[in-house]
């Protein structure tokens, strides 16, 4: 009895760890453990129930479809529950699936359907003579959280549907929400700029984004969905899953400029036997990272709806399908060292430093550790064994420590209470998961700030990089935006690693960057909230920074897709002193603060591109660049056809060859004053 006792109690803190982490997962959106250590738990649990069968008990997590919805929402109840699938971890288990199918209806032959399984979250969206009434998540399986309008905003989902499906009275149709991974990358650039969180991985953004409270938030959202069910309809007319998804095509959903099916659904196959879905769950596998989003399995389903009817489901999976799993991408390897850096927001993101390991064919040395509270839970120390996991294109995470493996003498790693670069005191306000540096003059924050500012999006400074920046701002030659207009050439040149020519390409790019208008300013400033979008917005309204300064947050407010969480960051901006009088100073540099962005004074060499050989009397080979830089012209190292002019020194190099093979005009020292004198 010792036995069953003990058996039991596994059974009971099987059940306990399933249904946090479905907690985790379904209400939290947060989830701890990866898709497939979860299926283990699972699995588990599912083999002793089945030996001990006297043990079910109906509150079992075995026994129904996890998850609940979270408040906020309105509660629906599907119209059919929706359930989860049985897995498959290998082509044996997909046969045993056939052999089930044969054991419950003997004799018959099968064929299938086989298509990805997108990682997202599921919907259910209902039609009524063609009108979508009605969208709503998962939520436990038989009632859900009624998120329409935010579905209204997916735009791969036709509001009105054509063809001969709209004349259905009704139709409930089943499809995962998802963000591509080019998608989930941009956004994540974008909330970085914003000053805001990013997301860990593409599922996370796309459940956070399709539960907004607020449905413009999700329509600026990159979602997009897959397809893979008929759950109700009628009149009841499907007679096949394939020929259900071709109609549902048909009628409008999905259909991309080309007039083609999406990008996944054509990794939707028929298959006549069992070995031709297998055959297709493993090619399908094989292009797995070149899918574009995350796909963790291939569904292999019963293809006739007549079969899938009287094959029937358990409280758990319907007996026609399962999901063929692919194996997780994990490694384990050793932490070398926590590393903190400082964003330009002054946010204090812990990164862990690995020993290389590969996992997918992709080598990995950093893991995000995301933030103190992560690092805190996982207990993580310098020198662990951890288990990772790589999602996609995704920075890899720690799913924990492998606590044997741990070196005798690892010691608990507390964050920082101090910037690690300034060692200005780091501020976690109350509720929120990330630390800041208060010092707004930290070298840190200035380095970012400033590589933000010539980013290719905002000031479009070339040349600007890492190693640029880490200079000027070591050096103590940039203190602030207004300092880089101020260096010269010379100075430059005298950077380590920045070679003569490309000092002149830096300085040109500076003063080209002047002229970039006053849209891309204001995202340049790096103001919270104000990402490129905000700035569109701001700039289309004031058209002047004169202008933006002055307004009342009250005003800022009511702008459209502004709001009040934005205005008061733009207001609190420029209420503060420093703020201003560094706006200033880019304005006296002559940095554009308009809209059209034309700087005053003349710029008669606008678009000229000259190139210099030889020694000039009066004036330093920088002088001239300058000079003819100020005057809108470019300086370039080698002449081409579309060079303008080579200005011919003392003693000409190759360069004035060139000019007159190409037929490249030339001015001598004097032609070359008298030409830079005429303004
Ligand atoms: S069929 C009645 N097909 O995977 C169950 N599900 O782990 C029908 N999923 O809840 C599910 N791609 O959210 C099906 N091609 C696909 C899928 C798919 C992703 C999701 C779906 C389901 C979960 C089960």
């Amino acid at each position: 009895m010792a036995e069953t006792s003990k058996i039991q109690a596994q059974i009971e803190e099987l059940r306990r760890l399933i249904r946090r982490h479905e907690y985790l997962y379904y209400v939290l959106d947060r989830p701890e453990i990866s898709d497939a250590e979860f299926d283990k738990l699972y699995q588990k649990l599912t083999r002793l129930e089945e030996a001990h069968p006297e043990l079910i008990t109906p509150d079992s997590p075995t026994q129904r479809v996890g998850g609940q919805p979270v408040e906020g929402f309105a509660q629906v109840q599907h119209k059919v529950a929706m359930l989860s699938l049985d897995n498959a971890y290998n082509t044996d288990e997909v046969r045993e699936f056939e052999a089930r199918l044969k054991r419950v209806l003997p004799g018959e032959r099968f064929t299938y359907v086989a298509e990805p399984k997108v990682d997202g979250l599921s919907v259910a969206l209902l039609y009524e003579q063609g009108r979508l009434v009605r969208g709503a998540t998962r939520g436990d399986g038989r009632y859900g959280e009624e998120i329409t309008q935010n579905l209204m905003k997916v735009r791969s989902i036709p509001h009105r549907l054509h063809g001969p499906l709209a004349a259905f009275k009704a139709l409930e149709v089943r499809g995962e929400i998802f963000m591509w991974r080019q998608a989930f990358a941009k956004l994540n650039r974008t909330l970085e700029e914003e000053g805001e969180e990013p997301f860990a991985n593409p599922r996370n953004a796309a459940a956070g984004s399709v539960r907004q409270k607020d449905p413009r938030i999700t329509a600026a959202r990159p979602l997009d969905i897959f397809l893979y069910g008929v759950s109700y309809a009628e009149p009841d007319r499907f007679t096949s899953h394939w020929k259900a998804m071709e109609q549902l095509h048909d009628s409008g959903f999905r259909i991309d400029t080309k007039g083609e099916k999406g990008t996944l659904e054509r990794y939707r196959r028929r298959c006549p036997d069992v070995e031709a879905a297998i055959k297709a769950c493993l090619e399908i596998e094989a292009t797995r990272e070149k899918l574009g989003c995350d796909c963790d399995g291939v569904v292999v389903k019963v293809d006739s709806i007549e079969q899938q009817r009287r094959l029937g489901s358990t409280t758990h999976h319907p007996r026609w399908a399962i999901a063929y799993k692919f194996p997780a991408q994990q490694a384990t390897t050793v932490i070398k060292k926590i590393e903190i850096s400082v964003g330009r927001t002054g946010a204090l993101t812990p990164t862990a430093l690995l020993d290389p390991v590969e996992i997918a064919g992709a080598t990995i040395s950093r893991a995000t550790l995301h933030n103190a509270d992560e690092i805190e839970r996982l207990d993580i120390r310098e020198g662990d064994t951890v288990l990772i996991e790589r999602a996609g294109d995704v920075i890899p995470h720690i799913l924990r420590v492998i606590l044997d493996k741990r070196p005798a003498r690892t010691r608990h790693f507390s964050f920082p209470t101090r910037c690690p670069v300034c060692g200005a005191e780091a501020f976690r306000p109350e509720g929120e998961v990330v630390s800041r540096c208060t010092n707004s003059a930290c070298p840190a924050r200035l380095k970012q700030s400033l590589l933000h500012f010539g980013s290719r999006r905002a000031m479009d400074i070339e040349h600007l990089g890492e190693a640029v920046v880490e200079q000027l701002v070591d050096r103590g030659l940039v203190k602030e935006f207004a300092d880089l207009y101020r260096l010269d050439v010379a100075t430059l040149a005298g950077l380590e690693r920045l070679a003569e020519k490309s000092a002149t390409n830096l300085y040109n790019a500076i003063w080209g960057s002047k002229e970039r208008g006053f849209r891309r300013l204001l995202f340049a400033l790096g103001i919270r909230y104000v990402g490129e979008h905000v700035a569109a917005i701001l700039a289309q309204h004031y058209g002047s920074m004169e202008r933006l300064e002055r307004a009342p947050e009250e005003e800022l407010a009511e702008i459209h897709g502004i709001g009040p969480r934005i205005a008061e960051s733009v207001a609190l901006y420029f209420r503060q002193q420093e703020n201003r009088r560094q706006i200033d100073a880019l304005q006296k540099a002559g940095v554009s603060m308009r809209e059209e962005g034309v700087t005053a004074g003349p710029r008669p060499l606008a678009g000229k591109v000259f190139v210099l050989t030889g020694g000039l009397e009066g004036l330093s080979r920088d002088e001239a660049k300058e000079l003819i830089i100020r005057q809108g012209g470019r300086v370039t190292s080698s002449v081409s056809k579309k060079t303008d002019y080579v200005v011919v020194g003392k003693d000409p190099g190759s360069k004035y060859d060139d000019a007159k093979r190409l037929g490249v005009p030339t001015l001598d020292e004097p032609a070359f004053k008298k030409l830079l004198s005429r303004m």
